[in-house]
């Protein structure tokens, strides 16, 4: 690894969307840290992709464990100094969600927790090795389902997929890409929301449109972006999304 090397963390990197990120970004050259809550798994993951010729490592993240957001923000501090890519891809669904009238408490606190809480947490801890870089970009794994325009738009083909705890979670997380894309503005750090389309993972049941390879163009297209690229934008595979 020479100075120039990118150095990025992807959360949520043993399965799905996630490993295909990792992957990517080890493939357009970038030494990739894969997050995962378990650690085995993460190693699983790292060593298929170390196999391939590729620069990467697990390291143990659990966006539920501030200790382990710590301890590995510590562990990146003393191996490479900075971090130039963060990728907020762990994310969960909840068989208890629902809409607003039936979704369970439990559910919609969890999915709080994992999807906004736990992704603000991880951003937070690794925002001052990202401003060591040179030129900091995070990405945070939205949905289309997270656009308040899109839920209330009748014509919308997205209308009826009421989940008020995922779709809440991520329009959360969409407001964090908003206001720090806003408050680091005269940083060289760029933050944008981006929705992969619709991927067949555990997440969706193995239902969707597109290959986890696929899923993962997008959100490494904005991991790679350039100096001159816009900041706090949130955009899926056919466009700009609606916030
Ligand atoms: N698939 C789609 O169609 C789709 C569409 C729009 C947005 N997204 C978003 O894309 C992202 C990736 O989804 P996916 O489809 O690839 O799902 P997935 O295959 O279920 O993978 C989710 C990943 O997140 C990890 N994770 C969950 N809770 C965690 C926690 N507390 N701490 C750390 N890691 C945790 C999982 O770890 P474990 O293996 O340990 O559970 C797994 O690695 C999510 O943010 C999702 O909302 C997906």
């Amino acid at each position: 690894m020479n100075e120039t090397t990118r150095i990025a963390l992807v959360t949520g990197a043993n399965k799905g969307i996630g490993r295909e990120i990792a992957r990517q970004l080890a493939e357009a050259g970038v030494t990739v840290i894969m997050g995962a809550r378990d650690l085995q798994l993460g190693r699983v993951a790292a060593r298929e992709l170390a196999e391939a010729g590729l620069a990467v490592e697990a390291m143990e993240i659990d966006l539920h464990r501030q200790e382990t957001i710590e301890a590995a923000a510590r562990a990146i501090s003393d191996k490479y100094g900075r971090l130039d890519i963060l990728v907020n891809n762990a994310g969960i669904v909840d068989a208890e969600d629902g809409p607003p009238t039936r979704a369970t408490m439990a559910a919609v606190r969890r999915l709080m927790e994992t999807n906004f809480i736990g992704t603000l947490c991880v951003t937070q801890t690794m925002l001052p090795l990202l401003l060591q870089s040179k030129a900091g970009r995070i990405v945070n794994l939205s949905t289309t389902l997270g656009s308040l325009s899109v839920n209330g738009d009748p014509t919308s083909p997205y209308y009826e997929a009421r989940l008020i705890g995922y779709n809440a979670s991520k329009a959360a997380l969409n407001m964090l890409t908003v206001q720090l894309a806003a408050e680091l503005k005269d940083t060289p750090i760029i933050v944008n929301s981006v929705a992969p389309g619709y991927v067949k993972t555990d997440l969706t049941g193995g239902n969707g449109f597109m290959t986890p390879a696929e899923g993962a163009r997008l959100p490494v297209q904005y991991a790679l972006l350039g100096d001159d690229a816009v900041s706090g934008r949130f955009v899926e595979p056919q466009g700009v999304v609606a916030w």
